[in-house]
């Protein structure tokens, strides 16, 4: 497992998502993969990981690691199928139906996806992680001398909680989408074989 050379938000989840890896999986996609990082953590489970990005100099810019291969591509325009796809803080900066009916074509049957994203907060969305703000503090500061990233290009979410799980339950039925900490939340979806 590589040595992560930073912390954010969505740092956070890589744990989860690794934990979510079937143990069949052979080949995982990572969409909007930035430098690769979550990709090279994929490929000490699987034998090869595939990793896209609308942004080319991000990738460039990537460490170079076995079994993985970073490349310049919108998610929308791949055909190939994964035993494993994921991505993060991704979903959000394209269309949501047509970016969900996208990520259900490139799961293989039996297959699993794994989203951690970003929603449009309502004020009382806000209100309901009072409680948890002590413990994101605690992280944030724990990690506050690793806190960091890639440059990637960031982008608001459009889509309330209530519209993302409408929308799952519309491309991606049976999919559980979970509300987490650091203003994310979490989707999870098995293809049947
Ligand atoms: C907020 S960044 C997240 C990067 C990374 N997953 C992380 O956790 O740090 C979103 C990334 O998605 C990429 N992206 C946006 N739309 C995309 C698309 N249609 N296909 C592939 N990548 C896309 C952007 O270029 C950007 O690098």
């Amino acid at each position: 497992m590589p040595t992560d050379p930073y912390w954010n938000h969505n740092t956070h989840y890589h744990p989860w998502i690794l934990e979510q890896v079937p143990e069949h999986a052979r080949t995982a996609l990572d969409i909007g993969c930035g430098d690769g990082l979550l990709a090279r953590k994929l490929a000490t489970r699987c034998d090869a990981v595939l990793g896209v990005d609308l942004d080319g100099h991000v990738i460039a810019d990537a460490p170079v690691a076995p079994n993985v291969h970073l490349e310049k591509a919108d998610f929308r325009d791949l055909d190939d199928t994964f035993d494993l796809v994921t991505t993060v803080a991704t979903l959000h900066h394209v269309p949501l139906g047509e970016g969900m009916a996208a990520l259900r074509d490139l799961v293989a049957p039996g297959g699993t996806l794994v989203v951690v994203g970003l929603w449009k907060m309502r004020p009382v969305d806000y209100l309901t992680y009072l409680p948890a703000l002590p413990l994101i503090w605690a992280r944030d500061r724990r990690h506050r001398r690793c806190l960091g990233g890639p440059e990637v290009s960031l982008r608001a979410p459009r889509e309330t909680i209530a519209e993302i799980r409408a929308a799952a339950a519309d491309h991606l039925p049976g999919a559980v989408v979970r509300r987490g900490l650091m203003w994310r939340y979490t989707l999870l979806w098995h293809r049947p074989r």
